[in-house]
């Protein structure tokens, strides 16, 4: 891949090249209907995290959204569950996500979806998220908050931007006491942009935040489950998260797996009220 004009890691690390065009020729050639996607049409390409759709289903369950919702996904990728919330809610979604390209992918689907009208992206860090205070019903966040180190001050600005009441509905990676991961992860390709904390260390940054746990699941048996039955194709799939992150992605999938696998990480979903 050619090098990226970015200068922060993350971003560098998730895309490093231009993209639009590469997904939306892979869409074509897969042979998807010329008519409106459906989220399960790009699932295995935009629900970049573990257990994809059906994860992002369990999630939305237990989220408290409905159709009059107003909802944040903060690091929202190439837009596959901000999508999915407004096909199956009816309700209103904002995505933002630190790499600019992702952005434009997650437009370019969105439009493909029919549903711009509902669903819109920017471009920002979750470090500093451009809306005003009480903004959103619902905050919604999947796998990003492992590449981020200032823990208090993202589930801070969170906070803020949730109206009195509203909801934090969260999914990510875990770390495990004294076990270290193996690297290359999808999230990271060695400890430098990793920081991972443990589901103590989560809970406790949360109640200090000012949020009060409503849900805490331990999905990690059935996420080893998921890697376990995934079967590597010989060929790459003509829809897949290599598009985004390249050939090496298998690698990367392989050893989230085996951290999984290993105890030395786990997967949590949880749901906190602002109080
Ligand atoms: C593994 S992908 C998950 C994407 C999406 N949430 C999903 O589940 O399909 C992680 C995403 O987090 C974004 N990200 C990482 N750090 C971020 C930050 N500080 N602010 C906003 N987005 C961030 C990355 O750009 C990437 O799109």
């Amino acid at each position: 891949m050619a090098a990226s004009s970015s200068s922060d890691p993350v971003e560098s690390h998730y895309a490093s090249r231009s993209l639009v065009d590469t997904v939306l020729a892979a869409v074509d050639a897969a042979g998807l209907p010329p008519g409106l996607l459906k989220a399960s049409d790009l699932a295995p390409l935009d629900q970049f995290h573990v257990r994809g759709l059906q994860a992002t289903k369990e999630l939305a369950a237990l989220a408290g959204i409905d159709s009059g919702s107003r909802v944040l996904d903060v690091g929202s990728g190439v837009g596959g569950p901000a999508r999915h919330l407004a096909e199956w809610f009816g309700c209103e979604v904002v995505g933002i996500d630190l790499t600019e390209e992702y952005c434009r992918v997650a437009e370019a689907l969105t439009v493909r979806a029919g549903l711009a009208d509902k669903v819109t992206f920017k471009a920002a860090n979750a470090l500093a998220l451009p809306f005003k205070n009480g903004s959103f019903d619902v905050v919604w966040t999947q796998h990003v908050a492992m590449n981020i180190k200032d823990r208090p001050r993202l589930y801070g600005e969170m906070h803020r931007v949730l109206k009195p009441g509203g909801w934090l509905a969260l999914y990510d990676a875990m770390a495990i006491d004294g076990k270290e991961p193996i690297y290359p992860v999808p999230w990271a390709r060695d400890p430098s942009t990793s920081f991972l904390v443990t589901a103590d260390a989560l809970r406790a940054v949360l109640n200090k935040t000012g949020f009060a746990i409503r849900t805490w699941r331990d999905v990690s048996e059935e996420s080893r489950q998921w890697f376990a039955a995934q079967k590597p194709p010989a060929q790459p799939p003509k829809l897949g998260l290599h598009l985004l992150m390249g050939a090496d992605f298998r690698i990367m999938a392989g050893n989230f797996g085996r951290n999984v696998a290993e105890g030395r990480v786990g997967l949590l979903m949880a749901v906190a009220e602002k109080n």
